[in-house]
């Protein structure tokens, strides 16, 4: 458990974002949250991130959800000029890409992800000099000798993970001494509204059986099942910083067709049967400029970036 004073670490000295994101409360409320309930979503296939999904996820979504929230953790993890790095859940390199830009040219920077298409999207923004090596891991068998970084940096993986205090014990083990931690999960659905707008579309065009892809990204924000977890794997100096963002959506169809097309929901939808990907690509179309208005279409975003370090 987390003593009062590593709780009181939760600090003001976090806001060293950029200045389009705002460091918004130091805390949510705390509810009982079961580590084990994403169970069934996994069995609904939310990792597999194959095929045309890196794509669309890349081009798409990568603008909206993804960009600006990189620019702020790679900045975090860059403020200590790391020789020794390691990226879990890269996913198509938006993070990696800036961490290349901040960190040291000297500084090794290891890029991994489960699904080894996630990582060619992201290769292509290398040269083949910039001194990043892209690797498939499980972030929860991660295949590396203890102690072999200084800091490792996730953005929006841990939610998939379908062990997390696994995939914390992983980070620990490969961190050496004094290394540090970060990694971001998002907010719930009344911070994070575009999660409510897809699963209520889903629930309408699927009343019997919903693909639940959106439900594991968006479930994983309690904070103390976090902290607990974080502390159970060893690690201390906690420091969370809660980052918002009002998001112009540049593009409202490109957007629409990757929210469905550029993730495993797009696999959910077809397993079911019944009804086309395009008709839910329709539906958004049609229901994010009424709830986020239009021109511009503008998202409210909010996530939890966490920082810890090795003992
Ligand atoms: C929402 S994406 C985030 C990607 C990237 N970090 C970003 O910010 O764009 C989630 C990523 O987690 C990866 N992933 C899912 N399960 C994983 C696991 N067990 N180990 C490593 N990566 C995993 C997926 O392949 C996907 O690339």
């Amino acid at each position: 458990m987390w003593s009062a004073s590593v709780l009181a670490q939760v600090l003001p000295a976090t806001r060293r974002q950029i200045p389009s994101l705002q460091d918004v409360k130091t805390g949510t409320p705390c509810q009982k949250f079961d580590l084990h309930q994403q169970g069934d979503d996994m069995s609904d296939r939310a990792t597999d991130f194959t095929g045309s999904i890196p794509a669309f996820y890349d081009h798409g979504l990568g603008p909206v959800f993804f960009a600006d929230f990189a620019d702020d953790i790679a900045r975090r993890a860059a403020a200590s000029a790391p020789m020794r790095v390691l990226e879990i859940a890269a996913g198509t390199g938006i993070v990696t890409r800036r961490l290349r830009d901040l960190l040291p040219s000297e500084a090794h920077l290891t890029a991994t992800d489960l699904n080894p298409p996630m990582l060619e999207v992201a290769r292509a923004k290398f040269n083949r000099d910039e001194m990043v090596e892209f690797q498939p891991a499980d972030a929860t068998a991660l295949p590396f000798p203890d102690a072999s970084f200084d800091t490792i940096v996730c953005q929006f993986g841990v939610m998939f993970f379908p062990d997390k205090d696994k995939g914390y014990r992983e980070a620990y083990r490969v961190l050496a001494g004094g290394g540090r931690y970060l990694f971001s999960v998002w907010d719930s659905h009344r911070h994070n509204p575009i999660g409510r707008l897809i699963t209520e579309i889903l629930a309408g065009l699927f009343p019997h059986d919903p693909p639940q892809f959106y439900q594991v990204p968006f479930s994983y924000h309690q904070l103390d099942p976090i902290k607990d977890s974080l502390a159970a794997a060893g690690f201390t100096d906690l420091r969370i910083a809660v980052l918002s963002l009002s998001k112009i959506v540049p593009d409202v169809a490109t957007f629409a067709r990757a929210l469905v097309l550029g993730n495993p929901l797009v696999d959910q939808i077809r397993a079911r049967g019944g009804v086309d990907p395009e008709r839910v690509i329709e539906e958004l179309v049609e229901a994010l400029p009424r709830e986020f208005g239009t021109n511009p279409t503008r998202i409210p975003l909010q996530a939890i970036v966490w920082e810890v370090t090795r003992r």
